[in-house]
């Protein structure tokens, strides 16, 4: 008997709600969605199936409170966490979602040992590093969504200004998810040709601000929560590439083990995406000021790996 593949996601709410909706609509796999919130992921589970006869999907999609039914999954997509509540400190909120990412991980490789573990959780570089360390999987199966992200808004931003098609766009952002993330331009093309030719430098710089600022954009129209379609199209694009073994080469958030010049650091960098995982770590040429960016990305997140390794050894609860 052919099997579907299985894809666990942890965090039924926006960007797992949705990402599940994606999975099954395209039939790529069988979705679990797991959440703590009672009965929450076996309603939304239910709406999804109730939508399969209209929009003509088999795959099927079960919502759960615990990892029994999780087990054997190929891929397991983390996206629970808590946003930011008033009086706690962003340090606060690291603790507190390396507290959420280090039980979920806990879990899920107890009943799927040899899956893949794709990151979404916020701060993503140190959630993503929490996962690798809890664990103790090969890099090749840890890796984190960010990369895809960020390029995709980079190009839409790039297609708007133009009037062109974004398919016609490819845009590529290294580093970090975060302030210090490094798009780089000069592997940002439409249609073959340098963005730089096409646009003014000025509005460049415009476009790589509203680039680095795109959560924080989304988060001030929606007033409450942060971006969750195109993170899920994101992860459904990385999730499709590994199982159907396309290789996709698609920035992800990966173990650098001296690429890059960067050791022993959870990164963004460009990837051979395929049924092992991360299969190989492709090396861009970066001139000197891009080498610059993206040292000065990886030294914010070598802090924030520091202040992961601090609290792992020294849990509290809040
Ligand atoms: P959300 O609040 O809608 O969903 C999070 C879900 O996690 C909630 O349903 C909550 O009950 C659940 N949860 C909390 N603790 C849990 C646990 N121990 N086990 C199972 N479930 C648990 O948030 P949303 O919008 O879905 O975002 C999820 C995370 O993804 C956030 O940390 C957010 O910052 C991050 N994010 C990251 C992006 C990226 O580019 N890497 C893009 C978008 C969101
Ligand atoms: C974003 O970039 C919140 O990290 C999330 O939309």
């Amino acid at each position: 008997m052919i099997k579907r593949a299985k894809v666990t996601i942890v965090g039924a709410g926006h960007v797992g709600g949705t990402t599940a909706q994606r999975l099954v609509e395209k039939e790529i796999a069988d979705v679990v969605l797991v959440d703590i919130e009672t009965d929450m992921p076996a309603g939304k589970a239910l709406d999804l199936s109730e939508a399969a006869p209209i929009c003509h999907y088999d795959s099927h999609v079960i919502g759960v409170e615990d990892y029994e039914e999780t087990a054997n999954s190929d891929i397991v997509v983390i996206t629970s966490g808590m946003p930011r509540k008033p009086g706690m400190s962003r340090n606060d909120l690291l603790r507190a979602n390396i507290d959420i990412v280090k039980k979920v991980t806990e879990s899920v490789v107890q009943k799927s040992p040899h899956a893949i573990l794709l990151v979404v959780s916020n701060p993503l570089d140190a959630m993503t590093y929490v996962a690798y360390k809890v664990s103790q999987f090969p890099r090749e199966r840890v890796l984190g969504m960010a990369g895809v992200l960020d390029s995709a808004r980079l190009s839409a931003f790039i297609a708007m200004e133009l009037d062109v098609s974004v398919e016609s766009v490819f845009a590529q952002v290294l580093g970090s998810h975060g302030d210090s993330m490094v798009p780089l331009l000069r592997y940002t093309t439409v249609a073959g040709i340098p963005v730089t030719e096409l646009i003014a430098k000025n509005r460049l710089e415009a476009m790589i601000q509203r680039t680095r600022e795109g959560g924080g954009e989304i988060v001030k129209l929606l007033k409450t929560g942060s971006a969750y379609y195109a993170p899920s199209a994101a992860v459904t694009t990385m999730v499709e590439s590994i199982l159907k073994d396309k290789k996709r080469i698609l920035p992800c958030t990966v173990l650098c083990q001296g690429e890059y010049k960067i050791n022993n650091l959870f990164t963004g960098v460009p990837v051979v995406l395929g049924g092992r995982g991360v299969e190989k770590i492709i090396k861009l040429s970066l001139n000197e000021a891009e080498e610059a960016s993206l040292k000065e990305s990886v030294s914010a997140i070598r802090a924030i790996h520091q202040a992961v390794d601090q609290i792992l050894s020294s849990p509290v609860q809040i």
